[in-house]
């Protein structure tokens, strides 16, 4: 029996557990927030859905109570402030820090065995907090960004050439913010090279685009995106439950691949039962090194930050 926990009710979080059941991704989901009945409540609407929707998932919640979460076989993480117009991913982080602490420290009493999924941000930083947290093997405490951003740069891809958004494969790397590194290179439709089928100039509008995909979104909204995070993290459970060994871009901590030790960044892994089961290298370009390079400058520096609150 599988069992999914996600800590966060709000609006990514929701999102993803509605995502898990109606999918049928797993058998059991717990829902789980500091906020009075708020988890009960959205667990119990998710429910009552599946009449409707015709799904055999059970989704319950909990307001802080972790023995219900005992024996989660994959937590999502998703509890925390999210951005409003004019901030940067990394000025939530010492509010956000605090919070992804405690509740790994929970997640990890009652299932010492789950693969974590963060999605607070600022991504990479908590994947660091919640890691040295738990204290478990890094395969097994994960970020997701990669997937969400990737979608991003694939559906406006999509839009740019008027195809099926299922026909853009692409790899995206670096770190979640407006340092990622699109990988044009590595971008295909229906296994087509894009650089074929696009201009440079429109190619690098759309990357750019991609750069502040989030920042757009809050301006429009007042908050940030949930309806593509929420299912990306959700695509990330699906792939670990049921081990597909799927190829996607998550962040996870670098031990020498791509020369970088010691540092929190998004690379393309194969996700299976293990969580990461392998951190795929590619041959990249002077170019995209650079560009990687500066991605792990930022995330390194944020990661001082945080070693200077005192983690
Ligand atoms: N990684 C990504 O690509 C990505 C994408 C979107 C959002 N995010 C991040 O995800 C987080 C959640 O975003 P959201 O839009 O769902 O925000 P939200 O405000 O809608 O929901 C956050 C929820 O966390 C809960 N919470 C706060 N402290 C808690 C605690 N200690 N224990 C349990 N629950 C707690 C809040 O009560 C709230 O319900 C934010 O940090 C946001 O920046 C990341």
């Amino acid at each position: 029996m599988s069992k999914v926990t996600v800590v966060g009710a709000g609006n990514v979080g929701a999102t993803c557990a509605d995502v898990l059941a109606y999918r049928e991704i797993a058998e059991e989901i717990v829902l789980v927030d500091i906020k009075e009945g708020v988890a009960e409540g959205k667990a119990l609407d998710i429910f009552q859905k599946a009449p409707i929707n015709q799904y055999d998932s059970r989704t319950t919640g909990s307001t802080n109570d972790y023995t219900k979460t005992a024996n989660s076989d994959v937590v999502v993480i998703t509890s925390g402030l999210p951005r409003k117009p004019g901030m940067t991913r990394d000025d939530l982080i010492e509010t956000n820090a605090g919070i992804v602490k405690s509740v790994t420290e929970n997640v990890i009493k009652h299932s010492p065995n789950a693969i974590i999924i963060v999605v607070s941000n600022p991504l990479d930083v908590m994947t660091y907090q919640a890691h040295i947290t738990a204290g478990t093997s890094r395969n097994k405490v994960i970020g997701m960004a990669g997937i969400l951003d990737t979608a991003r740069y694939r559906a406006f891809l999509a839009e740019e050439l008027n195809v099926s958004p299922k026909e853009i494969q692409a790899i995206l790397m670096g770190g979640h913010g407006d340092t990622m590194v699109p990988l044009p290179r590595y971008t295909t439709v229906a296994g087509i090279p894009v650089t074929e089928l696009v201009a440079k100039d429109k190619l690098d509008a759309i990357i750019e685009r991609t750069k502040f995909g989030g920042g757009e979104l809050v301006k429009l909204m007042g908050t940030s995106a949930w309806y593509a995070p929420g299912s990306a993290a959700a695509q990330m459970v699906e792939a670990i439950l049921k081990n597909q060994r799927r190829v996607f871009p998550v962040c996870i901590k670098l031990e020498g691949e791509y020369g970088i030790d010691d540092c929190y960044l998004g690379v393309p892994v194969i996700l299976g039962k293990n969580g990461v089961e392998k951190v795929l290298e590619l041959d990249l370009n002077a170019e995209e090194k650079a560009l990687l390079e500066t991605s792990r400058g930022h995330v390194k520096e944020v990661m001082e930050v945080l070693n200077k609150l005192g983690k």
